[in-house]
């Protein structure tokens, strides 16, 4: 499978690291800073103990570059630059059409003096994956990864009886499937919350619950993710 990072960050280097490792071709790509990709690859590739071999297969390129590579696009942007980022894309003529693209992004915006918050408003308003789609009407959309730190994307963090669920929403019945298989290839447990975008939401809303967790039952402390369990049988 060919994958296109658009924006190969914490979250997007941790899972091209899990898909090279599989045999997948990866070209990545980074909005902000492109000069330090290489650096950052080369700094994941030694955490995550990839062999000269697996880095070597990683090709670069721009932003377009990477949506036009993939069969499957990962839009992996920070969100105060989402509308920069899509309109690059527009700009160059990217339509997404009939391509599986998977975004991750939460609202989180910035003020100015650097502090992140959630963006309510926004999030009363709207949804991150939906203005996405309005923005690419023919890509078929997912969302999904928003609501595991990127630090915990590393599968050998997790052992086989505990490997946290990655909950996703969007798409149409012909691309659940490879959705599925990307979730799972990434060392993860697919489950599926259907593909109403009017749900991903609900999505945002569990990244900004995940917060106040971490904040008061966890002191702060990211190292934690949702899962979906059932009872014993
Ligand atoms: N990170 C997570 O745990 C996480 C979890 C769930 C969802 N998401 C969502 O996924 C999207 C991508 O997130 P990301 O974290 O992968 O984005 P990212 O591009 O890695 O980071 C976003 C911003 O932080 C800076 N940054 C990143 N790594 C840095 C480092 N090592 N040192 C200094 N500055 C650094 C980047 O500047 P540079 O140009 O210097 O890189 C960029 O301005 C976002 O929309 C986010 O909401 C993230």
């Amino acid at each position: 499978m060919q994958v296109g990072i658009i924006n190969a960050g914490n979250i997007g280097l941790n899972l091209a690291v899990s898909w090279i490792r599989l045999g997948y071709d990866v070209m990545l790509s980074k909005d902000t800073h492109p000069e330090k990709l290489q650096e950052r690859v080369h700094a994941i590739g030694l955490e995550r103990g990839l062999n000269d071999n697996e880095l070597s297969r990683f090709k670069y390129g721009s932003l377009v570059d990477a949506a036009k590579f993939g069969d499957v696009v990962i839009l992996s942007a920070y969100f105060p630059r989402l509308g920069h980022v899509l309109g690059e894309l527009h700009g160059a003529g990217v339509t997404f059409s009939g391509k599986i693209v998977i975004e991750t992004i939460n609202p989180v915006n910035v003020d100015a003096n650097f502090n992140h918050y959630h963006d309510v408003e926004y999030m009363r308003r709207t949804s991150v994956t939906e203005e996405i789609q309005k923005a690419f009407p023919e890509a078929i959309l997912f969302k999904a990864f928003n609501n595991i730190p990127a630090t915990l994307l590393d599968p050998h963090k997790w052992t086989p009886d505990r490997v946290p669920a990655v909950i996703f929403v969007g798409g149409n019945p012909g691309s659940t499937d490879t959705a599925r298989k990307l979730i799972k290839d990434a060392g993860f447990r697919p489950q599926f919350a259907g593909p109403d975008l009017k749900h991903a939401g609900l999505l945002e809303s569990l990244g900004l619950l995940f917060h106040h967790l971490v904040e008061n039952e966890h002191h702060g402390n990211l190292n934690i993710s949702f899962d979906v369990i059932k009872p014993k049988v």
